[in-house]
Parts: structure tokens; sequence; C-alpha cells
């Protein structure tokens, strides 16, 4: 069996070592520089590594949740499951959003399912009451066998529902799973100024779709940053675009931007004839009027943000070798307004059924093929170097940052 291009440890494929979280497994992807590496493929198929970034990447991170706009007035809940934890989402008297655990503090029972406007949550199994700020009312009959109440105010605080860290920018909820350092203006870096023009606060979703992957999470992330593909993947749409890179350096370590110049028209489109759209906004600051901005957040969100609205990707795990991608198309409110909005917005729409569907498609063929013991190391060129990047930033905290 050739040794091949593995490393010191010989693996092939996708068959996993034991310690899968020896750096000495990803010296090739520490080793940047000419001759880079992509993660091995076992990291894209292992139960132990997934747990892994689970437990020291996805958990104590800032994630995209979800719109801030599902829940718009004071009362406004919205149950969900990310990540395969139920949840529910709720803005609360003081208009503040929040996001609790969907599990009642009693037995478990789920608190609340869909959607609406409620004055307080009421568990249906045996009817304990919290505040939409997650505090505990009331717990009926809840008594010791002196029939003495075992909840008062010197404990209530042990039964309120459980919060989780979030906050919002541009209307996206993000949230962590569990408290960590690092507030969500740290992660999203200079993001909030660069775009700020665009008023992604402003926007509103007019249609979601959703993708359950057979892929790794990993694999619709990378395929957004892989430059290399879209004259392939993409050669008879998105290549057709002709555009600019714009260097605004780093917008920060959790981050990026590129700006891409060019023509009229948004990269939301199509260059072709039945590609019409809608106008470019007026706020858009002057110098970023013409082009269209490919934004990461990572873990998992992207953004293609152009002059006339933003397609938002998140790539959620669900387990090493399946993951949810939803799909959001946004547009200012002014825009979604317009009696032409119907009509016109099928454009962006059938742009997105080919683009995105020739996405999706290649990375869950990407992840038929990897899932071989006869798979090979990545090895990467200059085209896919974002991939190295992103895998260095996954290392760093899944096994933590070189010496
Ligand atoms: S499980 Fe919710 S009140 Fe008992
Ligand atoms: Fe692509």
């Amino acid at each position: 069996m050739p040794d091949g291009i593995n490393g010191a440890n010989g693996h092939y494929g996708v068959l996993e070592p034991e310690n899968v979280l020896d750096p000495k497994h990803f010296e090739g992807v520490r080793r940047r520089g000419a001759s880079h590496h992509g993660l091995p493929l076992w990291t894209y198929t292992s139960k132990r590594f997934f747990d892994a970034e689970m437990e020291n990447l996805i958990r104590p991170g800032w994630n995209l949740l979800e719109r801030e706009e599902l829940v718009p007035n004071p009362g406004d809940f919205h149950a969900l499951t990310f990540m395969n934890v139920p949840l529910i989402l709720a803005r609360g008297t003081d208009r503040k959003v929040r996001v609790f655990a969907n599990t009642c503090p009693h037995r478990g029972s789920l608190i609340a399912t869909g959607k609406g406007n409620c004055k307080s949550f009421r568990c249906p199994y045996h009817s304990w009451v919290f505040s939409l700020e997650g505090k505990l009312l009331g717990a009926p009959a809840f008594d010791d066998a002196n029939d003495k109440p075992l909840i008062d105010d010197s404990n209530r605080h042990e039964y309120s529902l459980f919060e989780l860290p979030a906050d919002v920018w541009g209307g996206f909820v993000f949230m962590k799973f569990r408290p960590s350092p690092g507030t969500l203006a740290e992660h999203l870096g200079a993001l909030p100024e660069r775009l700020g023009s665009h008023r992604i606060e402003d926007m509103v979703c007019a249609r979601r779709k959703v993708y359950d992957m057979k892929a790794n999470w990993k694999a619709f992330v990378e395929n957004y940053s892989d430059a290399l593909h879209i004259p392939n993947v993409h050669r008879d749409s998105l290549a057709r675009w002709h555009g600019t890179r714009v260097e605004e350096g780093p917008a920060g370590e959790d981050v990026t931007a590129t700006f891409i110049a060019h023509d009229e028209g948004s990269m939301l489109l199509l260059p072709f004839p039945g590609y019409d759209g809608f106008p470019a906004m007026d706020h858009v600051r002057d110098e970023r009027k013409r082009g269209t901005y490919f934004v990461t957040v990572r873990p998992g969100m992207m953004m293609t943000l152009g002059n006339d609205g933003a397609l938002v990707f998140n790539s959620e795990p669900v387990t090493p070798t399946t993951s949810r991608l939803t799909v959001s198309s946004l547009f200012p409110k002014a825009t979604v307004a317009r009696d032409d909005f119907r009509q016109v917005v099928e454009n962006y729409y059938r742009r997105n059924e080919i683009v995105v569907g020739e996405d999706v498609e290649i990375s869950q063929r990407q992840a038929a093929g990897l899932n071989s013991p006869y798979a090979r190391m990545p090895r990467l060129c200059k085209g896919e170097v974002r991939l190295n990047d992103i895998h260095n930033w996954i290392l760093d905290r899944v096994i933590g940052a070189p010496a």
C-alpha cells in the first residue's frame, strides 16, 4: 500500500486515525505557503472529529440563527430546531430578541410549538408558566409532602428557561449554544461598517429554500470560497459575469468580504437577456454601487450582497455526513412593496435554481466521492488558497492554535 501524500501517518482516505485530534495529522494544512493541503478527508465523515467541531467550534461560537423579522412585535415567538436543538426565538416586552432552549425546566417537555404571539409561555404538561423574558411565573401544585411550595422567591431563578447568548446585526439573529468569550461585534470585525450602507437591516426575507445536504457542513462553506470551481461548475451561469476584485484589506479574523466590481446589474442575477432586476439601492455608498460583495461569517454563514438585495446561505451541521443548507433571498422592504415585485423577483429565483443548484449538486457529488477508502489527502492550488485559510481557522478552534 503506497504511503501516498497523506503524511507521516500514511492513512488513506476516510480511514480515520486513532486520535483524530493529533496535530500530526494536520501538518500539511499547517504548512502554509507553496504546497497547501486541505483537511484530511476523514474530517468530513468522522463522528469523533464532528463531535470535536461541535464542542470546540460550533457551540461556543457565534452562529447565524434567523432573521429577527420573524418576531417583529413584543410577545412574538417562533419555535425552531437548529443543529438538532429545539429553540424558541422570542421578543420580550422590552423589545429585546431572546433565544431560549425549548425544553421545560420541570421535566423537559417542548414548551412552544409553531409561532404566534403570547403574554407568557405555558408548558402544556404541568402548566408551568414563564415570562417572555424566561422567568418562571408559576408552577401549580409543585409542593413538598407538607404542601409547602417547592419553589419560592429564594430559588425561583433556578427554574428559568435556559437563555442562550444572542445578539443581532443587520436583522440577523446570531446565537451561541453556551457562553464563551467574545461579543458578536468582535466576531463581525469590519463587516458592519463596510456593509453598512447596504442597510441589510431594512431588508426582508422574500423566499427561503432548505436543502437537506448529503454532505458535511464544511462542503458548502468551502464551495463558496473556492474560486477554482467557478469556470467549471458555473461555466454557463455565474462564470459569464466579468468583474474585478477590489482590495479592501482583511475584514476580521472570523469574516471575509470580497468586493467584485462589475458593470451595471447584480450578480444576484445572470448577465443574460430575461434577467431584468430591481434598481440599485440609492443609499449604497457611491464607490460600492456597481458590484457585488461576497461575504463569509464563519463558521457557516455566507452572503452574496448585491446593490439590489442579498442571498444568504447558512450551512448547519446535522451529522458528520449531513447538513442543512438554508438559502434566503432578501430584498429591501421598498422593493418588496413594488407592484412588479412578484413578477421581477422570479428572475432572481430562476438564477438561484441554476447557480445554487449547481453548487448543491457538486458539493454532494464531492461528498459521495470522498467517502472512499481510496480518497486522497487534498492538495490545493492558488485558486483554492482560501480553503486552507478556512481549514486553519477550524483547526485553531478544534485542536488549538499551533504553539
Ligand atoms: S414538563 Fe413542563 S411543566 Fe412539567
Ligand atoms: Fe459555486
